[in-house]
């Protein structure tokens, strides 16, 4: 199959509306189309048509038995899919449009393919304005995982879902660079007591206004937790994973910057503060985070330095261990599935 790449910024608003009406047309007969989020890449199919979800496991290597979010145009089309209830709307009010998925029991509506078996529905209201105008004008509630091969970090530009999705799906609209880059944070919803399953730009803190209770779920801050009886069934997956082996340093800023000097060999690089990028050996591919305390900034550029450490051929990619607080933890949830738990502490074995 051949697959088109749109760039939308280039086109005279005519051309435009003629691209999305074409992405629109491909959704409506049950096929694939890459589109922009606000938080990372999605490989969009109707929801509704039976074809698209095991087109979408198919295209990423996905077990079928990992469900798919439902996008939505507005907070209320969830009644078209979903039970919804007090709290959905309270929620929604503060965080739709947004990065925030809430996980709901289902309507028959939606196929048990995109729902991967399960009597709940997880529903999203992005607010990336070209996510919402293919959701409107296709008419149809779009199902859409991470645009990338399973195992692999989630795209953030459309370049990213060329890289992976290139002869499998029809057409990639792109929108540029992803502005959160890390996926939605997920929850599970008992009364207005909140579950976290997996933390985004949507923080504990932020839900903690309006829920009498946030929980993180354990499988957040563990990817060993992660395989027994998950709550969302997503965090069982290795996941976002480079071909490099990633390793994590837990230390101060000084203990990691040492443990590079004196541990480091081969080919490898180093994901960076701004602080501290000319500290490291010449030898090392520093790859630069944005400034030391901005986690924005982090999650914005993760999962493309993690595809750039692949395409430098890296062995070996070293990281500080971050904070679990705040945006921090959505950050710590990525990288320490990146690493597959490989935690190092920093100020053993000092030379
Ligand atoms: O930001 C995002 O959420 C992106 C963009 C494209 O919208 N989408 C995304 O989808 O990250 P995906 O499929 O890569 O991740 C969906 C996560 C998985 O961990 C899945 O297990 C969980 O949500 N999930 C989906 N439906 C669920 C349900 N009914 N119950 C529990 N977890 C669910
Ligand atoms: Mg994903």
């Amino acid at each position: 199959m051949k697959t088109e790449l749109i760039h939308l910024s280039e086109l005279s608003p005519e051309a435009y509306d003629k691209a999305l009406e074409k992405a629109a047309e491909y959704i409506r007969a049950g096929e694939l189309v890459g589109i922009p989020t606000e938080t990372v890449y999605g490989l969009a199919g109707s929801a509704y048509h039976a074809d698209a979800a095991p087109k979408i496991f198919a295209a990423k290597g996905r077990p079928s038995d990992n469900p798919l979010i439902v996008h939505i145009a507005k907070s209320t089309d969830a009644e078209n899919i979903a039970y919804t209830n007090p709290v959905y709307y309270k929620l929604a009010e503060r965080f739709m449009p947004g990065p925030l998925t809430i996980i709901l029991p289902k309507k028959p509506i939606i196929p048990d393919t995109v729902s991967g078996g399960l009597d709940t529905v997880a529903v999203r209201c992005p607010s990336h304005p070209i996510a919402r105008a293919l959701i409107e004008i296709s008419g149809h509630p779009i199902a859409a995982p991470s645009a990338n091969t399973s195992g692999k970090p989630s795209p953030t530009t459309a370049e990213h879902v060329y890289d992976d999705m290139c002869g499998k799906i029809p057409l990639i609209l792109d929108g540029g660079p992803c502005s959160i880059g890390l996926e939605s944070t997920v929850i599970a919803l008992n009364g207005d007591k909140c579950t976290i399953l997996r933390p985004g730009a949507v923080t504990e803190e932020m839900l903690s206004e309006l829920c009498t209770s946030v929980t993180v779920a354990e499988a957040v801050k563990s990817p060993d937790k992660a395989g027994s009886k998950p709550l969302s069934p997503g965090m069982k997956y290795k996941h976002y994973a480079p071909n490099c082996q990633v390793v994590l340093l837990d230390g101060t800023e000084d203990e990691c910057i040492a443990y590079i000097q004196n541990h480091a060999s081969g080919k490898y690089g180093v994901l960076a503060a701004d602080e501290n990028t000319n500290a490291y050996p010449e030898k090392a591919h520093v790859l630069s985070l944005g400034g030391r305390d901005d986690y924005a900034e982090h999650c914005r550029r993760l999962f493309d330095l993690l595809r750039k450490a692949d395409e430098l051929q890296l062995e070996t990619l070293y990281a500080r261990l971050p904070e679990e607080k705040g945006l921090a933890l959505a950050y710590y949830n990525r990288i320490i599935r990146a690493a597959g738990g490989n935690i190092v502490k920093a100020n053993e074995n000092l030379k």
